[in-house]
């Protein structure tokens, strides 16, 4: 495994809409396994492989419940909204309050291209849309409706 750099919002590779990951194999396996290192490192909670410049859709979340890999996730159904404070690796230091769903239940392959669903709430849910809007090129600060200021060492 191996760390792999973080881009910041302003690369161009955070902009563009990825394409499906195909090929369950090696490369990808290796893909997954740093985008997790670099989400461990980073203190994260998700990360998508836009993020780490590969424009294919894969996403890796870890919001304390262990780590999930989401290979062409899709989000099959969303209720109630929450309102809280996020923020993103690709954007040191911009901190802001966001309106998302509550709840949303998802579909995605694992590594090996297993389709699976899971129903998930709060920040799990939040994480999710987060992640699945990277994968479509979409940066959470556009949805930020008030910006907070957090110290460094509590991001
Ligand atoms: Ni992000």
């Amino acid at each position: 495994m191996a760390l792999r750099t973080i881009l910041n919002k302003s690369d161009e590779a955070l902009s563009k809409v990825c394409r499906p990951v195909e090929k369950f194999d090696q490369k990808l396996w290796t893909l997954l396994d740093d985008m997790a290192e670099t989400l461990k490192k980073a203190n994260g909670a998700g990360l998508a492989a836009s993020q780490v410049g590969i424009l294919r859709r894969a996403v890796v979340i870890d919001v304390g419940e262990g780590l999930y890999e989401l290979i062409n996730p899709e989000i099959l159904d969303s209720s109630g909204t929450q309102y809280g404070v996020e923020g993103c690796l690709s954007c040191p230091g911009e901190w802001g309050y966001v309106t998302r769903a509550q709840k949303v239940k998802f579909k995605a392959q694992d590594r090996n291209g297993n389709w699976y669903e899971k129903v998930v709430e709060d920040l799990f849910a939040r994480c999710v849309q987060h992640e699945c809007d990277h994968l479509d090129g979409k940066i959470f600060t556009r949805l930020i409706e008030e910006y907070v200021d957090v110290e460094e060492e509590n991001q």
